[in-house]
């Protein structure tokens, strides 16, 4: 039996247990991007709660088209870094650790304050409509294909705010390439029509995700733990696969490996679905099986089957989104053998900011 709540060494730092929560956006930071003491508040709720990894919503890493959603975060000056200052402190002196995710929206774009302009690897929409619980758009607009100084800017960009991030004291970054943000749309054949170097072959696709390891890496150095999340399915479009496969996304770990991460997190709506054009195993198996990362894996975890999930990845930590949110002590209250509740996506409406979680928290006291 492998034992989910004892400290785990995970690349340089110790983790107090294998419970992460995972990355969740909530739209709750100031207009100009500052994060703020309500979450502050929030994300040490989850540190006390008992979650050995905190890992915050994704983060905007530049003043052009990376951020996507009006107050979300970012990491690119000086009131934006002492604000994620704050609250990695508020983290550590509840015991746990915290790891920024680092995004780009590419054309999943609903708002940014920098720019009109979306942007992406070709003129492709997302399919389906924007995020409701984001924001007020009714339809996505149409991105400009990036030229290659925009792939450069997005590269520095990156190595930039995780210069930030490690100025602010994260103990790690986790660069969002899943979920059908800019780096998975590189990866994916539905977004990616580009007839140069960054399209048509998985190692074309991949060559972006490639670039922005290697330059988060060369940013933050050696022993920092740096790493990727990746999902083959978007936000709107949860049963895109890879046309390469079981092959392919094996030969995507491998990359971002040898590009200098040292975790992927997998995400998928469930930990243990088999996913692929051809064969049985999931992106958490497929991903388990390639040498020298480690892992993160999500989907549907819980506290039915966390320690099957626990003992089927004996090394991997357990990233987990709705249990959290219904319960922010999902961690304890699994040690206290306590009730957990499930998610009313009622907390999240009709934003999804930490405001209407404390008016639906109180109302449901009550
Ligand atoms: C409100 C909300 C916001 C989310 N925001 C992000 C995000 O910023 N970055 C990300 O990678 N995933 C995001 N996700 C996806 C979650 O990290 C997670 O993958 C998903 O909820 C599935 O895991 P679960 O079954 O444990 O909930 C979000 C999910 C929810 C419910």
């Amino acid at each position: 039996m492998s034992d989910v709540m004892h400290s785990n060494k995970f690349q340089s730092i110790e983790v107090p247990n294998r419970f992460a929560l995972a990355p969740m956006t909530r739209t709750s930071a100031e207009p100009d991007g500052t994060p703020n003491a309500l979450m502050a508040d929030h994300y040490e709720g989850y540190a006390r709660g008992g979650f050995g990894l905190v890992i915050t919503e994704g983060t905007y890493t530049d003043d052009k088209a990376s951020q996507g959603y009006a107050n979300q975060p970012g990491l690119i000056d000086d009131a934006q870094v002492a604000g994620w200052q704050t609250i990695v402190n508020r983290v550590h002196a509840a015991g746990s650790k915290i790891f920024v995710q680092l995004m780009h929206a590419g054309a999943q774009f609903q708002a940014n304050r920098y720019t009109n302009q979306p942007v992406g690897p070709s003129e492709v929409m997302p399919k389906g409509a924007p995020l409701g619980f984001y924001g007020d758009q009714e339809a996505w607009q149409t991105p400009a294909a990036m030229t290659k100084a925009d792939i450069h800017a997005a590269i520095d960009g990156f190595a930039k705010s995780a210069t930030n991030a490690k100025a602010a004291g994260f103990d790690g970054i986790e660069i969002h390439g899943a979920n059908g943000y800019l780096l998975n749309q590189f990866l994916s054949t539905h977004f990616n029509k580009r007839d140069d170097n960054y399209g048509g072959s998985l190692e074309n696709r991949l060559r972006l995700v490639v670039e922005v390891v290697r330059a988060v890496r060369k940013a933050v150095g050696d022993n920092y733990p740096v790493g990727i999340r990746l999902s083959q399915g978007t936000v709107t479009d949860p049963d895109y696969q890879l046309p390469e496969g079981e092959a392919g996304f094996r030969r995507v770990v491998e990359a971002v490996r040898d590009a200098g991460a040292d975790f992927v997190h997998t995400t998928d709506g469930d930990v243990n679905r088999p996913y692929f054009v051809e064969g049985k195993q999931s992106l958490a198996s497929v991903a388990a099986a390639v040498d020298g990362i480690e892992l993160i894996i999500n989907g549907n975890i819980d506290e039915t089957n966390y320690q099957d999930v626990a003992n089927q990845f004996p090394d991997a930590i357990l990233a987990v989104g709705k249990k959290a949110l219904a319960n922010p002590d999902f961690v304890q209250r699994l040690k206290d053998g306590k009730e957990i509740a499930d998610i009313d996506f009622a907390m999240l409406q009709p934003k999804a900011t930490i405001t209407n979680e404390l008016a639906w928290r109180r109302q449901n006291a009550a």
